[in-house]
């Protein structure tokens, strides 16, 4: 029945932000819409390894929801069969108050309750502490220079000629800037410059996925990549990661969609194999299968030269190229831009107006100018020193303080770093204690979609100077 289990996980709003974790959450709800009658007796509710992928939850936490259910009298599960809800909804008992309560709350779209069970990026508008990954130093940011370049920048953006609202002197400088960086190949009129990497993520899935068409993912992978599909209806599939990157998976129908992180994985850090990046391409078949090259943080590396796009490689305009000022300048900047394959140009354009993802016009102009007058490749410069020296510092740290407990893996570029556990899988533990000492991680096995293999934590390194993180690194030692 996949149309009704679908129903049964929109049905469902979990909130990783929230002090009561996933399985009280999905307990509790479940709970209330037998209770409620909302789920009717004699339902059959979805197997627990679909319903944890459809909730982007492990199989555990919905294992133990329906066992606890079932202790309670709401449903019958025996091993192997699917649960049955053995009660009559609105029935007086546990959970009715609870189910009254839940009624009064408003009905969402199918999008708003898929965005609803992602964590991401709610919980990270909590202010910034030691060692969250995914930032940049923005202390180091050199504002008296940024805030010439903004006045510079409203004053051209007033002249009425300059138009579009993709501004035509960013366009040319990125066109210029990512073939000389990055390798990548595109006309002016490909690049569109959107709020933020998420912005052309949302509207990437906004144009391309219909309902129930699969897309593939890294898994481990980034989480706001999975939401945005998986809330236009994609099936979104977790594919592994071996030496080389995200593993081709021959046996499987070809994906509508295949998200990734060649030039440096999220979260893993590794590097995907030009003979997988030619796999990959050549096995996508052009109009049918469209791959999105997410290249987050590839301005910094530190060991070697830095592997080209994917994007360049691309003969037959299969690819996105997906970026993000958010890193290499700061996070509040909220500047990113998408490189759209040629017969996508037209289409996509239409959609960023319909759906608003603009970029202020004042902060492009600004930043054009940012980058005509050297002021960006200076500050790349002078990051890629600070941030090696951080990464190299905090893996010493680690590798002395915890190097019976973590085993570090250096990546040879990027913002943030994989320490693995070396005994036991509790990373998720590890990362609340770590929390209330005031060390902020990522569990890795969060950032899985299937069930968790990876158990290690994600630790920012370039956010903070190197006093700060030998300060973090001796707390961390004193948890474990
Ligand atoms: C892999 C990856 N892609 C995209 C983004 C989002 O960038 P933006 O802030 O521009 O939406 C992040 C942010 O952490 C990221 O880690």
């Amino acid at each position: 029945m996949p149309v009704l289990d679908g129903v049964i996980s929109a049905m469902i709003a979990l909130n990783r932000a929230d002090e009561q974790g996933l399985m009280a959450q999905l307990t509790g709800q479940l709970r209330s819409l037998i209770a409620s009658g909302r789920l009717g007796k004699g339902r059959v509710l979805p197997s627990s390894r679909r319903l944890a992928s459809d909730l982007g939850v492990s199989r555990n936490t919905v294992t133990y929801a329906f066992e606890q259910l079932a202790a309670e009298g709401y449903l019958e599960a025996s091993h192997g069969r699917r649960p049955v809800v053995t009660v009559d909804g609105g029935e007086p008992g546990k959970g009715a108050s609870a189910a009254s309560a839940r009624t009064a709350e408003p009905r969402l779209s199918p999008w708003a309750s898929k965005l609803r069970q992602t964590d991401w990026p709610m919980s990270y508008q909590a202010p910034l502490k030691p060692l969250r990954p995914g930032h940049g130093d923005s202390r180091e940011f050199p504002n008296e220079v940024w805030a010439r370049c903004l006045r510079r920048g409203a004053v051209r953006a007033a002249r009425r000629e300059l138009g579009p609202i993709n501004r035509p002197r960013l366009r040319e400088s990125l066109a210029h800037y990512l073939a000389t960086s990055r390798g990548v190949r595109a006309t002016v009129d490909q690049i569109l410059i959107l709020p933020s990497a998420q912005a052309a993520l949302t509207l990437i899935a906004a144009a391309l996925i219909s309902p129930s068409d699969e897309v593939w993912v890294e898994d481990p992978g980034y989480p706001g990549a999975a939401a945005a599909f998986r809330a236009s209806g994609a099936r979104v599939t977790g594919i592994r990661l071996d030496e080389q990157g995200m593993q081709r998976m021959p046996g499987l129908a070809a994906p509508t969609l295949i998200f990734m992180t060649p030039s440096h994985q999220h979260p893993t850090g590794r590097l995907m194999s030009l003979a997988r990046r030619t796999e990959f391409l050549r096995s996508s078949k052009p109009g049918k299968t469209w791959i999105v090259e997410d290249d987050y943080d590839g301005e910094f590396h530190y060991d070697s030269r830095p592997v080209p796009a994917l994007q360049g490689l691309d003969a037959h305009g299969r690819v996105f190229y997906v970026g993000t000022f958010s890193k290499a300048m700061t996070s509040d900047i909220r500047l990113g831009y998408l490189v759209v394959p040629p017969a996508l140009v037209s289409t996509l354009e239409i959609a960023q107006r319909h759906i608003g993802l603009i970029a202020s016009s004042h902060i492009q102009e600004a930043l054009a100018e940012f980058i005509a007058d050297g002021h960006f490749l200076a500050h790349l410069r002078r990051m890629r020193r600070l941030y090696h020296a951080r990464r190299d510092h905090l893996a010493a740290g680690l590798e002395r303080h915890l190097g019976e407990a973590l085993s570090v893996e250096v990546p040879s570029g990027g913002i943030q770093l994989v320490a693995r556990l070396k005994r036991g899988r509790a990373d998720q533990a590890a990362v609340r204690r770590l929390v209330a000492a005031g060390v902020e991680t990522r569990a890795l096995s969060s950032l899985a979609l299937g069930r968790p293999r990876d158990h290690g934590l994600l630790l920012g390194f370039a956010a903070w100077r190197e006093s700060e993180i030998s300060a973090a690194v001796r707390t961390m030692a004193s948890c474990f």
